[in-house]
């Protein structure tokens, strides 16, 4: 019979790559966790209304991306594109703004988007983000970026540059989003027919074409962080000024584009030039009107979030210690009942008892359960012969000595003592 494999942009997380993400995420539980940062999760799929509302309609998120499916009841859901939009729903729906402000969050999860997979990009893919909840200052701006920055920094991740820009308000934006379509009617025939189609509809995609045409127009299109309001410009140059003494490098980039409507004012994204095509590490913004769009009080909110297989891509190997193996039991004879108790009990008390301790699984003869034990680093081995008695070999001098079963643990941990 055929195989059935993993469906196509999915892939499994296999126990070396899990060990990879386990160090990860004990950088974010130190990093986060140190600046007062707690974990959240939301569920996998949420009301599609949600993503609409919140991540935009008009992105190629909401339009082309994603996996959406009637929940039986009529109701549309879908699998979470994303962290934020989500982790507002939950800050209004547990009435939060009834804690102490800002409320941080970090979390760690997997999302879904129907993309065409290549290299670090995927249909299922793991995101580790962070959100700030109630704070508007540049202050919190400048902490999520160096967050970020300690993580990748943390993970080895090579080859990064952060881009910075601003967004400003929406009514800027407005504005500056009226001269930018004049902009490229005028200069219609020299653009992509793609960019042309979407003129209307998201004209600040223009800046994300790659055809020669459509950048040379863009090279001498007007930019946004020409035309922001004075408090606008005002927190940005605090946000420069607070990375500048945090010693963080950044490039200016007015033509920074993100996939999501909901941000307002700073903009940013680091990129690894250890990634192919997909050079995006992690990204975020403030989104200080989304709370709001969603049926909340107006309240202010930042975060980032970044792949998970992209830093481990563009990140230094990691070594990773073997687990250790303290005790490996095997049951002399198979056939023999009581015996098999016996070494199943072995096992568990030493686990009680706070060793690393394995049973013989495989059904291996003697000669192959003792060379599976020297390949696992086991550091003793204990044959029990009958319900009682039991050989206790130390694998690291070869010694053996035979004694009665219920002696095997105490004498491990003396042992181990006296090492
Ligand atoms: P995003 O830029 O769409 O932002 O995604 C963040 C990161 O997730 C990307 O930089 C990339 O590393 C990773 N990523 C996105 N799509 C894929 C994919 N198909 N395969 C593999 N990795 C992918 C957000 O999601 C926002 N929620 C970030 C944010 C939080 N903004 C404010 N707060």
């Amino acid at each position: 019979m055929a195989s059935i494999q993993a469906p196509k942009g999915t892939y499994d997380v296999l126990p070396p790559e899990a060990e990879r993400r386990s160090i990860l995420e004990s950088h974010v539980h130190r990093i986060f966790g140190g600046a007062g940062y707690r974990r959240i999760e939301t569920p996998a799929f949420e009301a599609t209304e949600l993503f609409a509302r919140g991540v935009g309609s008009a992105t190629d998120i909401v339009q082309k991306e994603m996996y959406s499916f009637d929940d039986g009841g009529g109701r549309s859901m879908t699998l979470r594109p994303e962290g934020t939009a989500p982790i507002c729903r939950a800050y209004i729906e547990h009435g939060m703004h009834k804690l102490p402000l800002p409320v941080k969050f970090w979390y760690l999860g997997s999302f879904f988007r129907a993309e065409q997979p290549q290299k670090g990009r995927y249909r299922q893919f793991w995101q580790v983000g962070a959100e700030v909840i109630g704070a508007g200052g540049p202050e919190t701006d400048a902490e999520i970026i160096l967050l970020l920055a300690e993580l990748l920094d943390a993970m080895g991740v090579k080859g990064t540059r952060l881009r910075l820009a601003s967004l400003g308000n929406p009514e800027t934006r407005i504005e500056y989003r009226d001269e930018l379509t004049a902009y490229l009617r005028a200069h219609a025939s020299e653009l992509s027919v793609e960019v042309r189609a979407r003129i209307d509809l998201n004209p600040m995609r223009a800046f994300d074409a790659s055809d020669r045409g459509t950048q040379a127009v863009m090279a001498n299109a007007p930019k946004l962080l020409d035309r922001l309001a004075p408090d606008d410009a005002e927190h940005f140059d605090q946000v420069k000024t607070l990375l500048d003494a945090a010693g963080i490098r950044y490039e200016l980039d007015p033509t920074l584009v993100r996939g999501l409507d909901y941000y307002t004012r700073t903009l940013f994204e680091f990129t690894s030039d250890a990634l192919g095509a997909q050079s995006g590490v992690g990204g975020g913004g403030r989104y200080d009107r989304l709370i709001e769009q969603l049926g909340g009080q107006p309240t202010p909110g930042i975060g980032f979030a970044a792949g998970i297989e992209r830093i481990l891509l563009a990140g230094a190997e990691q070594p990773i210690a073997p687990d250790p193996v303290d005790l490996f039991v095997i049951v002399g004879d198979r056939e023999n009942r009581r015996a098999g108790v016996a070494g199943f009990e072995l096992a568990r008390e030493a686990r009680q008892a706070g060793l690393a301790a394995q049973l013989e699984l495989g059904a291996r003869s003697m000669k192959g359960a003792l060379k599976h034990a020297d390949r696992i680093n086991a550091r003793y081995v204990a044959i029990v012969n009958d319900e009682q008695s039991a050989t206790l070999k130390d694998m690291d001098t070869g010694e053996q000595q035979d004694l009665e079963a219920i002696r095997v643990i105490a004498t491990i941990l003396r042992g181990s003592r006296l090492a």
